[in-house]
Formats: structure tokens, sequence, C-alpha cells
């Protein structure tokens, strides 16, 4: 191990990176999804203040760990344990829990990330070559596309090669020169999709309900919670694997705030992206498009898409830019297992990029074969949840239980173990006097346990998100 010969990030090449793998699926996909579901203004608010009080000062702790240690999750972890008043290296656990649930994650996050793909390659040959409805409507014709077992073997396995080849290429000339060259772009170009949602017929009724404040269920709550953990990708060790190439100079709150912001805005403008398309169908037929929210991206976008000014130009672009913004979160996940065995077991980057990127796509099979394909892996049983299959049984451990425990598990660590000075010190490198350290302490201490603590009881009680 030469430690010494450490990848780091350039100046923005972190903050790039780190924005990368915390804008992804969850921002495009989920978030519009389920703030639709939990009735908008007043989700938006709970999730805004679980970002704020919950995610950015996780975040800055994950960073921080990374930093300090300059080694990936296990490593990491066990020697930040030595500075800790408690557990000392075996802390390095938590680090491994984190390689296994990166691992799990990224198993089925790459099979959605492949939906963008095809979904990219049919919206061209629908914009060149006319758009008519598949017969039976676009949502029969998505179930169909998921039953195909090979057909989602084959996404799936594209975009883990992707995924592997910037992986193996390294920190500085694969990860931070692709998000690089990525997100600003993609940035610019959700800006102009949103600008130009403001013409289309829904724009008015998207808004009003982005901003409606209504009542608020307690599993509404949950849900934004535990969403404010996916998608700044905390909980299993990725920001502390990218903060392990942080140089000593940068700042980490303000890195912190940059990400938590970035992905913030990012997420709203996806909302008003979708909800100006989607409220500008007619209620009944917007029921009948998408009895199940959860599939509106691929089901009734991509008809509502052709209806737009421009949509014929517009449809590519987005499913481009969501397999884009899928892209450089899948890097991250896999670079969080990949790193493992490059700081620990001493691998080769590319040789430990392919045997991992090959093993996580067999670890992914049974989930891809779970959304129709083999009747075996569709109906496996899903402990504690009425939801069945291959697919949710792992979103459901990774979402529910392995996320939030690991976030747990690290806001103890720094909240509470390791001595207050450590810490402080880092994240005033590269920063200066850090004001806020006392609240950022309390959240740590007490906001987010309490809060995630509290994700778990409902869990344990038979809810999940
Ligand atoms: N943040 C990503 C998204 O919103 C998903 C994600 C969760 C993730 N945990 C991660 C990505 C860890 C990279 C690493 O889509």
């Amino acid at each position: 191990m030469a430690a010494e010969e450490r990848a780091t990030f350039g100046r923005y090449g972190f903050i790039l990176a780190a924005v990368g793998s915390a804008i992804g699926l969850g921002n495009i996909w989920k978030f519009p999804y389920i703030t639709y579901e939990n009735g908008g203004g007043s989700f938006v608010l709970v999730y805004l203040a679980a970002i704020l009080l919950i995610g950015f000062p996780l975040l800055m702790a994950e960073i921080a760990i990374g930093r300090r240690m300059r080694k990936s999750a296990v490593g990491a972890y066990a020697g930040i344990g030595e500075k800790a008043s408690i557990g000392g290296r075996k802390w390095g656990l938590l680090g491994g829990f984190g390689v296994m649930t990166g691992a799990l994650l990224l198993s089925y996050y790459a099979i959605i990330a492949g939906w963008t793909v095809f979904y990219l390659g049919k919206t061209i040959a629908w914009s060149t070559g006319g758009f008519d409805v598949p017969e039976g409507g676009l949502g029969s014709y998505f179930g169909g596309f998921l039953a195909q077992g090979p057909t989602q073997l084959l996404f799936q396995g594209v975009f883990m090669v992707f995924t592997t080849a910037l992986v193996a290429l390294g920190v500085t000339k694969g990860i931070e020169r692709f998000t690089k060259a990525v997100m600003p772009v993609l940035g610019v170009v959700l800006l102009l999709l949103a600008i130009n949602s403001v013409r289309a017929p829904g724009f008015g009724e998207a808004m009003g309900f982005l901003f409606h404040i209504g009542p608020i269920t307690s599993n509404a709550l949950l849900e934004a919670v535990g969403h404010a953990f996916f998608t700044l990708s905390l909980g299993m060790a990725a920001m502390v694997t990218y903060g392990s190439y942080v140089g000593r100079d940068q700042s980490i709150p303000k890195a912190g705030l940059m990400i938590a912001l970035f992905d913030t805005v990012i997420a709203l403008l996806a909302c008003v992206v979708m909800f100006s398309i989607i409220f500008g169908v007619p209620e009944i037929a917007r029921a009948e498009s998408f009895g199940r929210s959860a599939t509106i991206l691929f089901t009734a976008l991509p008809e509502m898409f052709y209806d737009l000014p421009l949509g014929s130009l517009l449809a590519p672009i987005f499913y481009a830019l969501v397999g884009l913004a899928a892209l450089t979160s899948t890097i991250s996940l896999l670079e969080v297992v990949v790193s493992y065995f490059v700081d620990q077991k001493s691998w080769p980057r590319k040789k430990a990029a392919m045997i991992v990127g090959g093993g996580v796509f067999l670890l992914g099979i049974p989930s891809a074969m779970s959304l129709g394909a083999s009747e075996f892996w569709t109906n496996f049983p899903v402990v504690g949840s009425r939801a069945t299959g291959a697919f949710s049984v792992v979103d459901y451990f990774v979402s529910n239980w392995f996320l939030p425990i690991g976030g747990l598990a690290t806001a103890i660590l720094a909240g509470w173990f390791i001595k207050a000075e450590v810490l402080k010190d880092e994240l005033e490198l590269g920063h200066g006097t850090f004001k806020w350290f006392k609240a950022w302490q309390f959240a740590l201490r007490v906001i987010a346990p309490v809060a995630i603590i509290w994700i778990l009881i409902q869990v344990v009680g038979g809810k999940a998100f």
C-alpha cells in the first residue's frame, strides 16, 4: 500500500464527482414520484428539513472521516476507530457493511439505469421514425419489457460495462474526468428543460402542487427522511471513499453545502419538468396513464413528450440525461467496493474493477429476472413487507435497513465517540474556523440518531418506504 501515491481530486473535481454520485435516479426518477404521491409542497418542506438537519451534517462527517484517514471504507472506519473512545479498529466492520451495501445497491440500481438506455434507444427510434403508442399502451409495453429476462440482462450488463470501464480508468482519469464533463451539461440541459416547461399547459398547476402546503402523513415523513439519505449517497461509505481523495486544501463544510445544494436544486428542477408534463394531462386520463406513479418515467412520460412542442428533440435528450446521471452514481457505488480491494487487498485497480463489476452483475441477475421473467424470483417473498420479488427484497433491505443503520452508526461514531478535536480539526482544515461546529455536533448527536431510530421503529412496525 503506497499511501503517497493516492490519487487526489482536482479543485472542482471532488465537488463534481460527489455531486455526480448524489444526483442520480433518486433525483430524477424517485423524488418526483414520491413527491407526487405524498401531496407536493408539504413533502418537499419536510424533505428540505431532513437534508439540512440530517443529510448535510452526516455528509460532512463522512467526507471528514474519509479525508482524515485517506483510505477507502474499511481502512477509513478502522483508522478513525482508533481515535474513538469505544470499539477501536472494529469500526472497520462498519466500512465492510458499507462495501456490502454498495454492492447490493449497485446490483439493482444498474437494472433501472439500464431501462434509461433502452428508452434512449426507443425514443431515438420514435423521434426519427414517428411515434405511435404501442399496442395495449405504454404501460403494458413497459411491463412486457420488464418481463423479458434476456433484454433486462442485456441492458443491466451494458450499464455495468460502462461503469466498470470508468472505474477501471481510475479516480482522476475515469471518475473525475467523466463527472467533470457530464455534470455541467446535465445541469444546463435540465435547467433548459425546466425553462421550457413554462410553456407547457400543466406548468401552472405543477407549480401550485409543488408549493401546496397541506396535511402530512407519518409515512410521508418516513419517506422524506429515508430519501434524504439515499439522494445524498449516505449510509454506505460512498462519501467516505470519495472523501479519501480530497485534498487538504479544500473546505469540507463548503463542499458539503455545494453538494447538498446542487442535489436539491436538481431534484426540484426534475419535479418542475415532470409535473409540468403530468399536470398537462386531464385528471381523469392522468390516473389512467399512471396508476402506478413509480413507473411514470417510463410509461406516461414518453407519450406526453410527443405531445409537447419540440418533444421529439426533448425526449431522447431527457433519457440520455437520466442515463448519464445514473452513470455518475453507479461509478461511485462501484468505487466503494473496488477501492476496498485496491486499498486493503492491494489488487491492481483494473483487475479489481473487472472482477467486482462482473460479480455485481451476477449478483443482480435474480433481481433482473424478478420483474416477470422468472416465476421463482418474481414471487420471492419479502420478509416483513407486502411486496414480492428478488428486486424488492434487495431494495427493501438496502433502503429501509442498511442505509439507515449505516447512517445511524456513522452519526453516533462521529457525534459521540470520536474525540471532538479530531473532527473539528478536519472540518477546519482548508476552511478556517468552523463557527457551526456545536450545531453540527448536535445534529449528529441528537437529531440524526433520533430521526433514524424512529425510521427503524416504523420499519419494524411493518412500514416500508
Ligand atoms: N444518490 C444516488 C441517487 O440519488 C443513489 C445512491 C444511494 C448512491 N447511495 C449511493 C449513489 C451511494 C452512489 C453511492 O440516485
